[in-house]
């Protein structure tokens, strides 16, 4: 493993199956209370320059579990609000904490914040990925499925964050990924580049009844994201009606399809309330499945002692 999981472009497909066996490691042991407290006394720095809900109780909620300590920076109120150089920020957080999260908009930023940091720095979301997130995602396919090979993922709307990640992740563990967006909306380049190395088990295309046909995991995400409130109404109608994940679309799935969303949800936008409550106990268990995700994301890069201490 690197010293830090910026994107997972950088991880390989065993560091990808190391962190989820982990993740399953920690679940097991929260619900039947066997003590994994392999961080005491180490700190975790919070950055945010987003919102957040799940990000910031998860890495909080689980670095106290695994017996260490997080705390919130919100981005306007320290000193990076006023323009102190990021890479200023990673050599002081260096000396105080082990380990350092951000949210932000730049992945540029991030990458910038692990090369002055001599700790891990791990991407909490940025406008290009969100990789913990789809780490949660793929941990909660598999839990369910019992396995990820040879699945079909299938990701309708924005070409953002999510839908980079989940490319990426899914390829790299040996799923057929499929996404459905609006022209001018695509993927980033980047990744467009690295899914042509997976020949057809990767297709991009306008309709998302044809991403859909057999897919085994069917996933979307709002149609604009944070720092893109501006454009809501210009997307709305590039999106509005047709990049919509509801029950004709489900009904070219497979049967059992699931359904993951990283939320918050906009009911009635990318996805119909009455598909969100159909499988809103595998959307509602991926969001849990952040906690162990992260908590192995972090026992895996600040930890010394591996994961059983
Ligand atoms: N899915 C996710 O990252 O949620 P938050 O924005 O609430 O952290
Ligand atoms: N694509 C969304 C994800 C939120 C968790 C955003 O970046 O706002």
């Amino acid at each position: 493993m690197k010293k830090d999981l910026l994107k997972l472009l950088d991880l390989s497909k065993e560091d990808i199956l190391h962190i989820l066996d982990t993740a399953d490691q920690m679940k097991y042991s929260l619900k039947h209370g066997i003590p994994h407290r392999v961080l005491e006394g180490k700190t975790l720095a919070m950055i945010f320059e987003k919102n957040s809900t799940r990000t910031r109780v998860s890495f909080e909620t689980g670095m106290y579990q695994l017996g260490g300590h997080a705390l919130f920076l919100s981005g306007k109120e320290s000193q990076i609000g006023r323009g102190e150089p990021i890479e200023d920020t990673a050599r002081v957080l260096s000396r105080y904490c082990d380990g350092i999260m951000i949210r932000t908009y730049a992945q540029d930023e991030v990458e910038t914040l692990a090369k002055y940091a001599s700790i891990p720095v791990i991407n909490g979301l940025t406008d290009f990925c969100h990789p913990c997130q789809v780490l949660a995602d793929l941990m909660t396919v598999r839990e369910k499925m019992t396995r990820l090979e040879g699945l079909k993922l299938t990701f309708i709307g924005d070409g953002n964050n999510m839908a980079n990640s989940l490319i990426v992740g899914a390829l790299k563990c040996g799923m057929k990924a499929a996404v459905a967006c609006p022209e001018g909306y695509d993927p980033d380049p980047a990744v467009l580049d690295f899914a042509k190395g997976f020949g057809r088990d990767f297709t991009l295309c306008r309709d998302p009844k044809e991403a859909a046909a057999n897919a085994d995991v069917m996933v979307t995400d709002v149609w604009a994201s944070m720092g893109q409130e501006e454009e809501k109404a210009k997307r709305e109608k590039s999106f509005a009606g047709i990049y919509q994940v509801n029950e004709d679309l489900m009904r070219l799935a497979h049967e059992g399809c699931m359904v993951q969303h990283c939320l918050p949800a906009h009911r009635g936008e990318e996805i119909t309330a009455q598909v969100f409550e159909a499988h809103a106990d595998e959307i509602f268990e991926e969001a849990e499945n952040r906690l162990h995700a992260q908590k192995a994301v972090m026992a895996l890069l600040m930890g010394n002692a591996g994961v059983n201490a």
